[in-house]
C-alpha cells in the first residue's frame, strides 16, 4: 500500500468504527478479513494510527471544533497528521499532508477542500491549556461529576492511565504447572514474561505476541487473563472441600481460576469439593467447555438460568461456601481494552447494569450458606455500580457483614493489601492491572 493508502484505509477504518456499536477490535478484524491484500506491515501501520487517533479523539475533536470545523473521521485524521508528527516515524511529510498522502490518486483520499487546508495548518502541541479535563483525558462530559466522586483529586492520572493501551497478563493454571515453569515454557518460545506484581498466579508478556500458538497454551498451562481477574478471583478464596458458585461466570474466566484453586474437585474427586458455574448467556457458557478440558479442569456443574424465576435458585438456597457474583457492568474499567466504549455509553445503559446488579446481588445472597461469603464484583470504576450497590444491599438485605479488603485481602492472596478500606479498588494507575472493585460480604452464622 501506498503512504496515500493506509491513510485512506485508517479513515474508512474509522468511518466503520464509528458506525458500529461494538468494540474497535472485531471492527478492525472483518475489515482486513476482507482485504486480504493487505500485507502485515501495511496492516500494523494502519491499525497502529486508527488506534493513536482513538486514543486522542476527544482532544482532536476540541482542535478542529476551536478551528471552525465539524469533527469526521476525516477531519480527525487531518488533524491527528498535522497535530502528532511524532507518530508518523519515517512516513513524516517533508512536502506537507495534502502533497504526501491527500492526492486523489487511486487508493488515496481526495484532495483537501479549502476548510480541511486549516486543519493540515493545526500546530503541534495537540493540547491545549484551556481543554477540560475531560477532554485533555479523554473520558466522556457527563461522566465526570461520577468519576470525581471515584477518584477525586486523583481523577486526571487515573484517566490518563485509562487511556494507554492495556498489557498482556496470562494466568499461570496450577493445574498444569508452576509460574517458574511456565516462564520458562514460554521462553523456550521465544515469549519473555515476568511475573506480576500482585497477582502471584500471574505473568506478564513482554510485547505484542500471539499466545495462541504456544505450547504453554495449547497445553492449557497458561490463560489469558488480566491479573485484576485473577485477583479477583483469588479473593474469592475457594479451597478444596468447599461448594463454590460462579454466579456470572460468562465463558469461565474465573470459573478455570477457582477450578485451579480447589484442585481436587476441579479434577472431578467429589471429596474435594463441588464448583458449579451459572450464566444467563447460554452462548457464553456454551465457550466455557473447550477452555475447561484445555485447562484440565474436570467436569463443572453448569446451569444456564431462566429469564425469569429460576426453580434451580430455590433447590440451591444456602448451598455454597463461596458466590463469586462477577456481575455485567458498565466495563468502564476495562476502557484501555476497548477504546470506544466510553464514547458509546450512555446513562441508558448505565442504569440497566445498576438494575441487574442489584437483581444479581439479590440472586447471589440466597444462595450462600450461613458464615459463607459472597464476592460481589465490577469490572467498573464507578461508584454508583460499586460502593453505592454495597450501600443498597446492606439497607435491603439483613444478614451480612463487610469483611474489610485488607483482611480478606490477608486471608487469600496473603501480604499487603495494595488499599485500605472497606472494598477492593483496582486500576491501571494504582495497581498496573485493570479497573476492578470487590466487596467481600460474609452471611452471619
Ligand atoms: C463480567 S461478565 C462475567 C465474566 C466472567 N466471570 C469471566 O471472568 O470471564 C458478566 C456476566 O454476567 C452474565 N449475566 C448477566 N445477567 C445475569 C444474571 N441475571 N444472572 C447471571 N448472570 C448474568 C452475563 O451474561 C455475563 O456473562
Amino acid at each position: 500500500m501506498t503512504p496515500g493508502a493506509r491513510i485512506q484505509a485508517a479513515i474508512a477504518l474509522c468511518e466503520k468504527i464509528e458506525a458500529a456499536p461494538v468494540p474497535a477490535d472485531g471492527v478492525i478484524a472483518g475489515y482486513f478479513r476482507k482485504r486480504r491484500y493487505a500485507g502485515a506491515k501495511d496492516r500494523r501501520a494502519v491499525i497502529g494510527q486508527v488506534y493513536n487517533l482513538l486514543r486522542r479523539r476527544a482532544r482532536l475533536d476540541w482542535r478542529i471544533r476551536e478551528a471552525g470545523h465539524g469533527p469526521s473521521p476525516r477531519a480527525r485524521l487531518i488533524a491527528y497528521l498535522a497535530l502528532c508528527h511524532e507518530n508518523l516515524g519515517e512516513e513524516t511529510p517533508a512536502p506537507g499532508i495534502e502533497a504526501a498522502f491527500f492526492t486523489g490518486e487511486r487508493h488515496c483520499p481526495a484532495p483537501l477542500n479549502a476548510g480541511e487546508q486549516a486543519l493540515a495548518r493545526l500546530e503541534p502541541p495537540l493540547e491545549r491549556p484551556s481543554m477540560p479535563s475531560w477532554t485533555a483525558f479523554e473520558y466522556p462530559e457527563w461522566l465526570d461529576g461520577r468519576l470525581r466522586q471515584a477518584f477525586g483529586g486523583s481523577l486526571d492520572g487515573e484517566m490518563a492511565a485509562l487511556n494507554e493501551p492495556a498489557p498482556l497478563d496470562v494466568r499461570v493454571n496450577a493445574l498444569k504447572g508452576s509460574r517458574r515453569e511456565a516462564a520458562q515454557a514460554l521462553a523456550d518460545e521465544g515469549v519473555d514474561a515476568a511475573p506480576t506484581r500482585l497477582s502471584p498466579q500471574g505473568l506478564r508478556i513482554s510485547g505484542r505476541v500471539r499466545l495462541d500458538s504456544t505450547a504453554a497454551f495449547r497445553g492449557g498451562l497458561i490463560e489469558v487473563q488480566d491479573e485484576g481477574s485473577q485477583l479477583i478471583a483469588l479473593l474469592t478464596g475457594a479451597e478444596p472441600g468447599m461448594a463454590v458458585l460462579d454466579l456470572c461466570a460468562g465463558a469461565g474466566g474465573k470459573t478455570l481460576a477457582l477450578a485451579a484453586a480447589m484442585k481436587g474437585s476441579a479434577c472431578g474427586k467429589k471429596a474435594s469439593g463441588e464448583l458449579a458455574a451459572s450464566d444467563v448467556s447460554e452462548r457464553r457458557m456454551a465457550a466455557m467447555k473447550k477452555r475447561l478440558v484445555r485447562a484440565g479442569a474436570g467436569q463443572i456443574e453448569r446451569h444456564v438460568f431462566a429469564p425469569d424465576d429460576d426453580p434451580w435458585l430455590a433447590q440451591n438456597r444456602e448451598r455454597f461456601d463461596r458466590v463469586l457474583a462477577d456481575a455485567p457492568c458498565t466495563g468502564s474499567g476495562a476502557w484501555r481494552r476497548d477504546v470506544t466504549a466510553k464514547w458509546r455509553l450512555n446513562m441508558g445503559e448505565m442504569r440497566n447494569v445498576i438494575a441487574s446488579q442489584r437483581q444479581i446481588l439479590s440472586k447471589a445472597s440466597r444462595l450462600v450458606k450461613a458464615g459463607g461469603r459472597l464476592v460481589y464484583a465490577t469490572c467498573s470504576i464507578l461508584t454508583a455500580e460499586n460502593e453505592d450497590q454495597i450501600q443498597w444491599f446492606q439497607e435491603t438485605h439483613t444478614g451480612f457483614t463487610i469483611i474489610p479488603a485488607p483482611k480478606a485481602w490477608e486471608e487469600t492472596i496473603g501480604g499487603a493489601c495494595p488499599c485500605g478500606g472497606s472494598f477492593l479498588r483496582l486500576s491501571p494507575a494504582s495497581t498496573g492491572t485493570d479497573g476492578f472493585f470487590a466487596a467481600v460480604l460474609e452471611r452471619k452464622g
